[in-house]
């Protein structure tokens, strides 16, 4: 038997550190003990009842998407070794599969048939042991230590950027300036690799106060607090990455002729401060584009890994800021003003 942080899907207040057995074979042949995993605003959307998923038959799923583990046995079928550091890939690819999923595309799946880790039919990563199928698991550079739980939420950012980059190639083009909304592990992580790029790297947040603005200037980017509208410029790229309406609302208005809108944030309501056809008469005579970005594929995981590897790590350090015992878990999902990414902190590292 083992402990895990397991919730039962739809029912707010279910979530419980709890016994259950060892991990079925089934799930891989790859057996990881669990170092530590990341919470997310999903996870938090999951314990308050209002997204995730049970697997088939089972009314309660393991939480915790974003993971570090240490490989106990690597199982006959792949090339890593015992005690090799690793982070489990979310998604698998849906069983049909769709065009997107048939060619290892599963972050871009049509029918929504596709599953993921910790949230959607696949027990996650917050339990003491795990196993993973061979192809699903990523090797993470050992000198990155417990930093190595950042990789998952780098793949989303990986990914994003990587829309953007592409949706650029439509026309001739030159950024200069990026604004990201929001300074979570997500915008944080989107400002350090916009960073390294020859741009104008600006991040706003509500936060004037603890970590966040000091982590964007040490990047040489702008911090700025208030509404996206009072901005004395406008930007080329904006990478929205806190899914509030209102912010979503007056970053849509604010793009620069010519730019892009990179959506990642999941929130729900608002209120449209502009009609429909309004918006869309000035996308059209902008040439704008609102692009939507989720998960990743292995291309991304790959680049990810690279990209997290070759960064500062004093800096990545600061963005944990807190790390909870699993039995405190609840304590980890609240979330306190200086919070930049709380961890659930399974083994030593
Ligand atoms: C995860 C993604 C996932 C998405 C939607 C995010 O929190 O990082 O891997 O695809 O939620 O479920």
């Amino acid at each position: 038997m083992m402990k895990a942080i397991t919730v039962e899907p739809k029912t707010p207040g279910s979530a419980r550190h709890e016994e259950m057995p060892e991990p079925d074979e089934r799930e891989g042949s790859v057996l990881v003990e669990a170092v530590a995993v990341g919470v997310c605003g999903t996870d938090v959307e999951i314990v308050e009842g209002k997204y995730g998923w049970a697997p088939p038959g089972a009314s309660r799923l393991v939480l915790g998407h974003e993971s570090l583990g240490r490989v106990i046995d690597p199982g006959p079928r792949s090339s890593l070794k015992q005690g090799d550091l690793v982070v489990g890939i979310v998604r698998r690819p849906d069983p049909v599969p769709c065009p997107s999923c048939a060619v290892g595309e599963w972050d871009m799946c049509s029918n929504g048939q596709y599953t993921e880790r910790g949230i959607k039919e696949i027990h996650g990563f917050m339990s003491e042991r795990w196993r993973t199928e061979p192809e699903y698991v990523i090797k993470v550079d050992p000198s990155l230590g417990i930093l190595g739980v950042l990789l998952e939420p780098m793949t989303v950012i990986t990914k994003a950027l990587e829309q953007v980059v592409m949706v650029g190639q439509r026309a001739f083009w030159e950024p200069k300036t990026v604004l990201v909304t929001g300074a979570g592990p997500i915008g944080l992580l989107a400002a350090l690799r916009l960073s390294v790029r020859d741009l104008h790297v600006h991040v706003l947040d509500r936060a004037e106060t603890g970590p966040k603005p000091d982590l964007v200037r040490d990047l040489g980017a702008t911090y700025h607090t208030g509404s996206v509208l009072d901005l004395d410029f406008a930007p080329d790229i904006i990478v929205e990455c806190t899914g509030v309406g209102a912010v979503i609302g007056d970053s849509i208005q604010k793009v620069k002729s010519g730019g892009i809108v990179c959506l990642t944030g999941v929130g729900a309501g608002g209120v449209a401060s502009r009609a429909v056809a309004d918006v869309a008469a000035a996308a059209v005579l902008k040439n704008n584009v609102i692009v939507g970005s989720v998960n990743a594929n292995k291309r991304h995981w790959y680049r990810a890994g690279q990209n997290l590897a070759r960064s500062d790590r004093k800096w990545l350090s600061r963005l944990i800021t807190r790390r909870e015992k699993p039995e405190n878990f609840k304590k980890a999902l609240e979330r306190q003003p200086d919070d930049v990414k709380v961890i659930i902190q399974f083994s030593e590292i």
